[in-house]
């Protein structure tokens, strides 16, 4: 099918080209929740010293729950937007307390959890525990609305549920996690906001919107 044929395709690319990044050396759930929560501000370049220190600080989920105001806030020097690291202490602290150190694997769970809306929910879920969940980002908005031509406005919340549905029909179930980094790699190289290289991209015959001229015209976004 053409499902099967965009996964293959865009797995194998990622097989090939993935980037090799400090959270993708493994699937524990810490881990890949720091990087994406640093991730939401910050570019992936500029994380990787600052994901290392954290580690260094607080190698585990138990740490960081512990961890003293002036320790987490030490960590994350250099980071801003220091409600996502208090956010995180207490998320830290809900897994330990609530779940005595053991991750909920669904992204519902998940989203219960302090600091940890759809998007990270849905990373988490897919990268750790392989479950078939979109992460839908301002990059995945994008990738997906050329690919498929979704109209939908991206400002308006109820757009969420269209692309969600549209994902679900195209994920991954084998390999969920890789498909939803392969579609964050694809967003940051071929099908960059303002200068994408779709000609070159692995997914080239898949992306409606270059196929038919339209690239730029998509993500659909009003002003608020
Ligand atoms: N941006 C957000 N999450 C990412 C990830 N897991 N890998 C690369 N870039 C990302």
């Amino acid at each position: 099918t053409k499902i099967k044929a965009f996964q293959k395709a865009l797995l194998t690319w990622y097989d090939r080209e993935k980037r090799d990044l400090p959270w993708r050396r493994d699937h524990d759930p810490y881990h890949i929740w720091v990087s994406e929560i640093m991730l939401q501000q910050t570019q992936v370049q500029t994380v990787i010293p600052y994901y290392q220190r954290f580690m260094a600080a607080f190698p585990t989920v138990t740490d960081l729950a512990q961890a003293t105001e002036a320790a987490l806030l030490q960590a994350w020097a250099g980071l801003g937007y220091y409600s996502r690291v208090r956010n995180m202490q207490k998320a830290a602290q809900q897994i330990v307390t609530d779940y005595q150190g053991v991750w909920p694997q669904t992204a519902a769970e998940l989203e219960q959890l302090v600091g940890i809306g759809p998007y990270t929910a849905g990373a988490i879920a897919s990268i750790a525990f392989n479950q078939p969940e979109p992460a839908i980002d301002g990059n995945a908005f994008r990738v997906f609305a050329r690919l498929f031509e979704i109209d939908a406005d991206i400002a308006k919340p109820q757009s969420r549920q269209i692309f969600y549905d549209v994902i679900k029909e195209v994920i991954s179930v084998e390999r969920p996690g890789d498909f939803n980094q392969a579609i964050m790699d694809l967003g940051s190289s071929y099908m960059t906001a303002k200068n994408p290289d779709s000609a070159h991209s692995p997914v080239r015959e898949f992306n409606q919107a270059y196929l038919d001229g339209k690239e730029l015209d998509y993500p659909v976004k009003s002003k608020k």
